[in-house]
């Protein structure tokens, strides 16, 4: 088990990539729709009156949440400036945008009776600290939804890339214990956790990079971005790849799931 999990991020940098992505993001987030449906259906229809969507992107699960719960106030918070842009073009009625960082969080205690966050806390340098931030600015009896990855996550594209060189070129995950115990730690009760393996398939490895680009999840931490260019890098990475095409000679990139239910 990977107990060691804080870690320095160039918040500037990632927000910068989001930023980038922010106008096509929709068109590339296939595989965010989907977890973050699922995710979605586990809302409960019990009423409640204040909402963070937390690492909120486009707004497109905001849209759905305030029509879920259309008497609630919303407060919508991203790193991304550029992706916040994209949440007010929306013009949903109770949200409230804000710019802000999941490991240093601005609410008082005590404020939201549901947090829903998809596929965001990978991005968190601390874990244990920002689930303790967000079991304390939620109500007594508040709930949190969330999803994130796992080790394992782009897997193949890790594997891939070391037949180029040494430095790393996708960020790690926490392992699932980790999770658990960092969940348990912070306090939380009826925790209830699900897991599931999605493997997504692209014709070459320039598609492959150009997904994570789309979604501007292509900030590597400490380490400077590179460009998939160069006949013989492209060779070497295509080289690399080939124990993970399929039999249909496409190349599969993993996804390790995880979603949590938890209540305050
Ligand atoms: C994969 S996108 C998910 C967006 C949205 N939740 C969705 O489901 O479409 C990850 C989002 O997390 C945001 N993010 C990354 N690091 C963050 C941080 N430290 N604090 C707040 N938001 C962050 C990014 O800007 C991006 O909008």
């Amino acid at each position: 088990m990977n107990c060691k999990t804080a870690i320095n991020i160039n918040k500037k940098a990632v927000a910068s990539s989001f930023s980038k992505a922010a106008t096509h993001y929709d068109q590339f987030a296939q595989l965010q729709r989907d977890i973050g449906s699922l995710l979605l259906s586990g809302l409960s229809n019990k009423d409640v009156q204040t909402i963070l969507d937390l690492g909120c992107g486009t707004g497109y699960f905001s849209e759905k949440i305030s029509e879920l719960y259309p008497h609630c106030k919303m407060t919508c918070l991203d790193l991304s400036d550029g992706m916040l842009a994209q949440v007010e073009k929306k013009q949903l009625a109770n949200v409230t945008c804000l710019q802000g960082d999941i490991d240093n969080l601005p609410f008082a205690d005590n404020h939201f009776d549901l947090i829903f966050s998809n596929l965001v806390l990978q991005w968190s340098e601390d874990l244990a600290a920002c689930l303790k931030q967000l079991k304390g600015s939620l109500t007594d009896g508040g709930k949190l939804h969330f999803s994130t990855l796992l080790n394992g996550t782009l897997n193949e594209l890790t594997q891939a890339w070391k037949a180029v060189d040494l430095h790393p070129h996708t960020n790690s995950f926490l392992d699932l214990d980790s999770i658990k115990l960092q969940i348990q730690q912070a306090g939380f009760k009826k925790v209830s956790i699900k897991t599931e393996t999605r493997v997504l398939h692209y014709e070459n490895v320039i598609e492959v990079m150009r997904a994570l680009k789309g979604i501007g999840a292509n900030h590597v931490h400490g380490h400077q971005a590179v460009k998939l260019s160069g006949r013989s890098l492209i060779k070497l990475l295509e080289k690399g790849y080939l124990p993970f095409v399929n039999e249909s000679g496409q190349l599969n990139l993993t996804y390790q799931v995880c979603y949590v239910e938890a209540e305050k």
